[in-house]
Formats: C-alpha cells, structure tokens, sequence
C-alpha cells in the first residue's frame, strides 16, 4: 500500500509539526513512513533552498522563485518520492506544488496555467492522493512565526497583503477540489487541530 499525502497552508499553521508528529506515530504503529519537507527534501534541493530562503536575495523575480521550487522539486520527486512509493510506503511532505499555486500563482500573481503546465513537467504529472490544508488568517500566521527561536525567512518578509493572497488561494484551490482536500482549522489549539489531523488520516488508510 502507498499513500502520498501533503501538508500545506500558510506560515504559522502549525502543519510542520503536526506532520513530523503524525509521522512518528504511525511509525510506531508499524507503517514505513517517509518524511519530506518542500524547499529541499534532498541534498540538491536543500541547495536551491538555500538560495530560495537566503534574505540576502531580495531582487529575485516571482518567476525565477518558482522555477527553483519547481527545480527542487523535480529532484525530489525522482530521486525520493517515486521510490518510496514504489516500495509501498506512506509519504508525509510538507509543502507540495500547491504552494507554488498558492504563493506564486496567487501571491505573486503569475499565471495559474503557466504554473500548472510547469508543475506537470517537473512532477512529472504525480498527484498527491490527498492535501490537509491548515488554515490560518495571514495575520494570526505571521505573528506565530515571529515566536522566538523559529526561523524567518526571505518569504516571511513578503507584504501581509501578499500573505492574504496566499490564504485565500489555498481556500480556492481546496474548493475547487472538495473531494483531495480537507480543510482545518489552524486557528483553533495545536491538540484540537492534531486530532483532526490524525483522525483524517487514518481515514485515508481505511479506504485504501
Ligand atoms: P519554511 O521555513 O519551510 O516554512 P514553513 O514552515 O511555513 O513551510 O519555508 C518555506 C517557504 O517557502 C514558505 O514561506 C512557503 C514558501 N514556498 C513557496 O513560496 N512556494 C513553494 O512552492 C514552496 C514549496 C514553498
């Protein structure tokens, strides 16, 4: 059995740890279970993280920011994600095209075609099975992230109308597609949102 699953929403959700924690417990359970993270996820694309997240690179154009998503991810899926599902695992990643959708395409305001046909070439057409968007307003979002001790990246800077965009695209996408998203309210306790999270899941490893 294979089951691919993504984690997406806006910063400060909370999806990156509920995925790593969700993770560990059905490893306990006995599931081979693969953790990845977008931007990176292998050793390339830690690289292009690097260059994606660096404060220093204010100048960079919303087209060449999704080119190096798009570029990390196709190492990622190749290299990683098709063999792992090849060998029956579950794949757990943080973050997936959807945030390209959702930041570039609906933040940055770059064609949602263009980016959709980009995404086919580099994924080479691979769907995850299903996507839990954690849902939170920009501002309540933004200002978990600027909890001490968590890292502040070049995309945190971005406007806090950008971060709207953002949300509200995620919203859209999930809409348009009731039947691979669940939507969560991110706003409510980590406990509450965890438990959602997990009941989710496990009823996609029911119905496989
Ligand atoms: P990260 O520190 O991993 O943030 P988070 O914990 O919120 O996932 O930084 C990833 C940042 O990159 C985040 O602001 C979202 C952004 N991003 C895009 O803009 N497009 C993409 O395709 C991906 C994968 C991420």
């Amino acid at each position: 059995m294979s089951l691919f699953i993504t984690f997406e929403g806006p910063d400060g959700g909370g999806k990156s740890t509920i995925c790593r924690t969700l993770a560990g417990e059905l490893q306990a359970t006995g599931y081979q279970v693969l953790v990845l993270r977008e931007p990176g996820g292998t050793p390339i694309g830690d690289q292009v993280r690097q260059v994606l997240m660096d404060k220093a690179n204010t100048s960079m154009t919303p087209h060449a920011e999704f080119l190096l998503f798009s570029a990390s991810r196709a190492q990622l899926v190749r290299q990683t994600i098709l063999p792992a599902l090849s060998a029956g695992q579950i794949v757990l990643c943080d973050r997936f095209f959807h945030s390209s959708f959702a930041y570039q395409g609906f933040g940055h305001g770059l064609n949602l075609a263009d980016l959709q046909q980009v995404t086919e070439f580099a994924t080479g057409g691979l769907h995850p099975h299903a996507t839990l968007l954690f849902d939170i307003d920009a501002e309540s979002g933004l200002r978990r992230r600027q909890k001490p001790g968590l890292e502040w990246n070049r995309l945190d800077d971005y406007a806090v109308e950008f971060h709207r965009r953002v949300r509200e695209g995620y919203l859209q996408l999930a809409s348009a597609d009731p039947n691979h998203w669940y939507v969560l309210d991110a706003s409510q306790s980590y406990e509450r949102v965890l438990a959602q999270a997990r009941q989710h899941i496990a009823l996609l490893l029911q119905n496989q």
